[in-house]
């Protein structure tokens, strides 16, 4: 399969090659578009033949439910049964980085699903993927557009050497604000509960919900036989093919562990900004001032896929708190790193 390449700027919301891509969309075919988040892999919510051909161009496993994202929150209403807490999420974040599990309607087959009871909704706020929904007429399911266990796609490049070949069309729009995917929350009774951290902080999300608590899952490693509440959380995500470990310890102590290992063995470093100048120039990827989370999440997909490519046999990357957007970070890194944790 060709696939078409549609190169604009965010902007450019009336360029033709949008009306272009929804036309594909609606006569079933995939088209890979950029979010505030990660690039999405997009085709119809309502077909679940779409559904089929998502899971085989990413190569993953069909249990995995997919998000479907929609212009306006209210758009929710034709797939899933909302509630007050969800109009209370929207109001304060949407368009934006949320997406929001809620019991679906029969409009959503079970192939988007993945077979469960519940959908996953989000309205983008990235103005490329409003128009393409908008020109679509339909939401729009999409996975983020990797293929499956490689990081998330951050700009059209990573796209572009993950599914050309295996999808209709991509619409390139350059690189995402954010870098990282959406959070994820599932809502109970008055409670919140986070099951995937993302640029919507629990903190942010405790300012509308009464109560916000963390899923096990988003921290912690799953016991065997353990079910997630969202089923891509027992996948190792995001790794890289070379190990990766991650560094926990006082400042000091990591920099001398580091300067030590770069004259010990052949590794990749994702450092600090900070720390440019105070290691060995070699096989140093720079993911942005230790101060600057956000820098940090916009970077740090592409820093993983940058190491992925260094002819290395370790890369070493920083614990990140796990406060605020650290949480985001540390949950995608210690998936990244399979649990792999080093205490200096
Ligand atoms: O930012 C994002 O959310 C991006 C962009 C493209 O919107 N999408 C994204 O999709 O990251 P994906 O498929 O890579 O991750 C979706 C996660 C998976 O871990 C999946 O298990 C979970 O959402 N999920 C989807 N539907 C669910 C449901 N009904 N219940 C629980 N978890 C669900
Ligand atoms: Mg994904």
């Amino acid at each position: 399969m060709t696939t078409k390449i549609f190169k604009i700027t965010p902007e450019d919301t009336s360029n033709p090659a949008i009306s272009e891509a929804a036309e594909i969309l609606r006569a079933g075919g995939l088209v890979a578009f950029p979010t505030e988040t990660v690039y999405g892999l997009g085709g119809d919510a309502a077909d679940p033949s779409a559904a089929k051909k998502i899971y085989e161009a990413k190569g993953r496993p069909s249990d995995n439910p997919l998000i479907i994202h929609v212009v306006r929150p209210e758009d929710a209403e034709r797939y899933a049964y909302t509630n007050d807490a969800y109009y209370r999420l929207a109001e304060a974040f949407m368009p934006g980085p949320l997406t929001v599990i809620l019991p679906k309607k029969d409009t959503v087959p079970y192939e988007t699903t993945g077979g469960l009871d519940t959908v996953a909704v989000r309205c983008p706020s990235h103005p490329l993927a409003r128009a393409l929904i908008h020109a679509a007429d339909t939401a729009i399911a999409a996975p983020s557009a990797n293929l499956s266990g490689s990081p998330s796609p951050s700009c059209g490049t990573h796209v572009i050497r993950d599914l050309w070949g295996r999808i209709d069309a991509i619409i390139d729009g350059g690189e995402c604000e954010i870098g990282l995917e959406s959070t994820i929350v599932q809502l109970k009774d008055r409670e919140a509960v986070l099951l995937r951290p993302g640029a919507i902080t629990a903190d942010a999300l405790s300012c509308v919900c009464e109560k916000v608590t963390v899923a096990p899952a988003v921290t912690e490693l799953l016991k065997e036989n353990e079910r997630p509440l969202s089923p891509g959380m027992k996948y190792r995500h995001y790794a890289p093919k070379i190990p990766l470990v991650l560094l926990e310890g006082e400042e000091e102590n990591v920099l001398h562990f580091l300067r030590r290992a770069q004259n010990a063995e052949k590794c990749t470093i994702l450092c600090y900004y900070e720390e440019l100048a105070l290691l060995r120039n070699e096989r140093l990827i720079d993911i942005g001032s230790e101060k600057d989370l956000a820098a940090q999440a916009h970077t740090l997909f592409a820093a993983l896929r940058r190491a992925d490519e260094l002819d290395c046999d370790i890369i070493y990357a920083h614990l990140p708190p796990t406060e605020g957007l650290g949480l985001a970070l540390y949950n995608r890194l210690i998936r990244a790193a399979a649990h792999t944790i080093v205490h200096v």
